[in-house]
């Protein structure tokens, strides 16, 4: 079952949580959220497992058994960021555990420091496939692709005298399906909230027919069979102008694996930055979460990385698991030091050290 939506409340066994820290900068951020955790569910086990240069240190391995294993016997993983690493980690969480749904929020708070000049009209959700398109990677040698020559493309006539390489995106309708579905259930649970139920899709079918012309009907069928539901699609390169010029058009915005990736970074800008982007990625078995940002390794080691993104990734988690009192909680402890405004880290204009952040929001429990 998948539960991209907050559970409706915890199991009675608590959940034992597997935290993989990551690398560079990450560490900085995941170790305190898990001690901002611990401090408002107690019930909660937080089982650290070793992952990239520790692990390899350690065991010789950067993604080790124990690890896997650590992984597998948790209800859910907490992971902070890869540089490198502690990539494998990272691959097995999403490929391994088939973690189909990413679902990243782009909310500006009174006192995000945004460049845009209404950012208080930011309020939707990237749904993101997390495992298709170019992602695996799934490379090779351009005379490879000879056997492909189709009419009608430029491969026609392939050259058979260059050096050069090839990339492959994939698409199933089986994860289509998948997507359309979490993004309807999201759409219409937002919609018992307030907001429109108005699914935005971007994608590049007018060049890609069969992977993304086929994602984008898959897509709108699905959303046309909820009436209450309104749609509309655009390229997406014309979506990543509307994020900026018209950001208060979207509420459900769905689109695939890369130009997810790309535009949850471009989104988390128009709120503040990467500071401040959470997500989640919810499979049928399992889910993770992780910030938008990665392992920022020009901050490691200083102590001053924000960790609003990873706290709020963290409040995504306690819903997964059923804390939804606790995540509000968080949450409305982390608005109101940005509304105080007095303890903010340098990304958003403050003198903050990320210590001195978790200590602001801790006394607001
Ligand atoms: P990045 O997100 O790590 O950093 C981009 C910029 O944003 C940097 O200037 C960084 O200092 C800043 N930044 C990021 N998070 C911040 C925070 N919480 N507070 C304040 N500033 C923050 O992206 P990058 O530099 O392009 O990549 C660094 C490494 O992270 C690469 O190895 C990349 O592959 C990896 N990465 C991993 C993941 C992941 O594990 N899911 C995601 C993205 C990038
Ligand atoms: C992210 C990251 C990853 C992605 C990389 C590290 C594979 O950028 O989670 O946004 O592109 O999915
Ligand atoms: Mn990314």
């Amino acid at each position: 079952m998948y539960r991209y939506l907050p559970a409706s409340g915890a199991e009675s066994t608590p959940p034992t949580v597997c935290v993989v820290a990551g690398d560079d900068a990450a560490p900085e951020v995941v170790r305190p959220t898990v001690e901002v955790l611990h401090e408002l569910a107690p019930a909660i086990r937080f089982e650290e497992a070793i992952s990239g240069r520790e692990a390899v240190a350690r065991t010789g391995e950067a993604f080790p058994a124990e690890t896997r294993a650590a992984i597998d016997a948790a209800a859910c993983t907490l992971f902070g960021a890869s540089g490198g690493p502690s990539r494998p980690v990272l691959w097995y969480l999403r490929w391994g555990k088939l973690t189909a749904v990413n679902i990243r929020p782009v909310r500006w708070s009174p006192g995000y420091r945004s460049p845009m000049l209404h950012p208080e009209c930011i309020d939707y959700v990237i749904v993101r496939d997390n495992l298709e398109g170019m992602y695996p990677p799934r490379e090779g040698d351009i005379n490879e692709l000879h056997s492909l020559a189709s009419s009608g493309s430029w491969w026609q006539t392939p050259p058979t005298d260059v050096v050069g390489s090839y990339a492959v995106r994939v698409s199933t309708d089986e994860q289509a399906h998948r997507i359309a579905q979490a993004t309807c259930e999201l759409a219409l649970r937002r919609q018992a909230e307030g907001y429109p139920g108005r699914v935005t899709l971007g994608a590049k079918y007018s060049i890609l027919p069969r992977t993304d012309g086929r994602f984008r009907s898959i897509v709108r069928e699905t959303v046309q069979q909820h009436p209450s539901l309104t749609y509309q699609e655009f390229l997406i390169d014309d979506l990543a102008r509307r994020m900026i010029a018209e950001p208060e058009t979207l509420d459900v915005v769905v689109m695939g694996n890369e130009h997810g990736d790309i535009l949850a970074d471009a989104a988390s800008g128009t709120i503040g930055g990467l500071g401040l982007a959470p997500s989640g990625c919810y499979g049928e078995h399992y889910a993770y979460f992780e910030p938008v940002h990665g392992s920022a390794p020009d901050l490691a080691g200083k102590g001053v990385i924000n960790p609003t993104a990873m706290l709020l990734t963290g409040a995504l988690m306690l819903d997964y698991l059923g804390y939804g009192e606790q995540a509000r909680c968080l949450e409305q402890a982390i608005a109101a030091v940005y509304r105080e405004g007095k303890t903010l880290t340098v990304d958003q204009g403050g003198q903050a050290r990320t210590s001195e952040f978790i200590a602001a929001v801790r006394r607001l429990f």
